[in-house]
């Protein structure tokens, strides 16, 4: 698997006419699988056109068939060349398209004929992204068509926030990687559903747009899907509904005050000396015990912002160090904490601990 550097340093930072990326533009457009960075985790593209190329998106992934994909753009303006002919955005998406879009926000559309029919399984929407990554928007550019792209993990592994974890997962089943270092938000993408009369709106998977955000923005009620809200019901967005982002460590994460959690974790390692146990928490967590490997955020940093960014990072990073625990001080579930919770205990299968 080739690996096209994108030296981020560069002054120039003229993407378009970079040769490693026009290179990755033409695997991508030939049909072939190209990885390569957004600014939330690395995505794993193919020509969204091209049903050959899409479907061997979902055999090098073991992605379920009926988890649809996101379709990817350069630019906001080029939502009509995945949309159906002649459809019109409500107000309410209209507003999300020029308010969100490029950013960690995929919005559902009613899907146009010519992308292929395994991109959406069954359905008459796609989502519709506008990565805000420079490299991820020339790369779409060059390639000139709209690229279809799940996180470029195997299907139920931490998703991958470097160009290293792609290779991990995916080595030679792919054409290549472009690499432009690590992602800075780290968490994947809102998924929002608009009601056709443009009156209220539904969060299918919480990501780095919060609730609260739309909410200010767009005027009208956001709910979370009731699949999310612990109600019964399947999830509108089908890939909510499988086990994901776990490393190959036990996830447990202690929610409460820093006093609670912290004795909760010291008691928790107490008594299980023998297994090497990370710890994921803010500073002021020191549990008592022995810790195998920890992370906290920087001095100055938010807890929520810092974990959303180093999350699957981090889970990977354990594994490496052969951790076989990992203890995590949980979030309060709003703003962008629905999204980190939400994706703590999937990787913590449930294991969610009131202290
Ligand atoms: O930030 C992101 O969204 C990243 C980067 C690469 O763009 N992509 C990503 O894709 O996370 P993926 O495939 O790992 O997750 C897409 C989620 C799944 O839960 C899927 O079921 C849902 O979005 N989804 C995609 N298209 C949908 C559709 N047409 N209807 C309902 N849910 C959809
Ligand atoms: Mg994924």
């Amino acid at each position: 698997m080739k690996i096209w550097p994108m030296n981020t340093y560069s002054k120039l930072q003229d993407w378009d006419s970079s040769l490693p990326l026009q290179e990755a533009a033409a695997a991508l457009r030939s049909g072939e699988l190209v990885a390569f960075p957004t600014e939330t985790v690395y995505g794993l593209g193919a020509d969204a056109r091209n049903e050959q190329a899409v479907r061997q998106v979902f055999a090098v992934k073991g992605r379920p068939v009926d988890n649809p994909l996101i379709v990817h753009l350069a630019s906001p303006a080029d939502w009509r060349d995945v949309t159906a002919p002649g459809y019109q955005p409500n107000a309410a998406e209209l507003q999300v398209m020029s308010v969100f879009w490029p950013g960690p926000l995929t919005l559902l559309l009613p899907v146009h004929p010519d992308i292929a029919p395994s991109v959406h399984p069954g359905l008459a929407r796609i989502g519709v992204r506008v990565p805000a990554h420079p490299v991820a928007q020339a790369l779409i550019r060059l390639a000139g068509c709209p690229v279809a792209a799940p996180s470029a993990n195997r299907s139920g592994r931490p998703s991958p926030t470097r160009a290293s974890d792609v290779v991990a997962d995916l080595a030679d089943a792919v054409a290549g990687v472009v690499d432009a270092g690590p992602c800075p938000v780290g968490v994947e993408s809102t998924v929002l559903a608009i009601h056709p009369a443009g009156t209220q709106a539904t969060i299918l998977r919480p990501g780095w747009v919060t609730a609260e955000e739309l909410t200010a923005v767009l005027g009208i009620p956001v709910h979370l899907d009731a699949s999310l809200t612990g109600q019964a019901g399947s999830p509108q967005a089908p890939g909510m509904k499988y086990r994901h982002y776990a490393p190959e460590a036990a996830v447990y994460v202690f929610t409460g005050t820093v006093e609670t959690v912290c004795a909760a974790m010291s008691d928790w390692i107490l008594r299980h000396p023998s297994l090497p146990t990370a710890v994921m928490a803010p500073a002021s967590v020191q549990p008592q015990g022995s810790v195998w490997a920890r992370w906290q955020p920087g001095p100055e940093e938010n807890y929520v912002l810092a974990l959303a960014r180093d999350l699957y990072t981090q889970l990977r990073e354990f594994d490496h160090l052969q951790a076989q625990r990992v203890l995590v001080m949980g979030v309060a579930a709003q703003g962008l904490g629905t999204a980190v919770m939400n994706r703590l205990e999937k990787a913590a299968s449930g294991r969610i601990i009131l202290v």
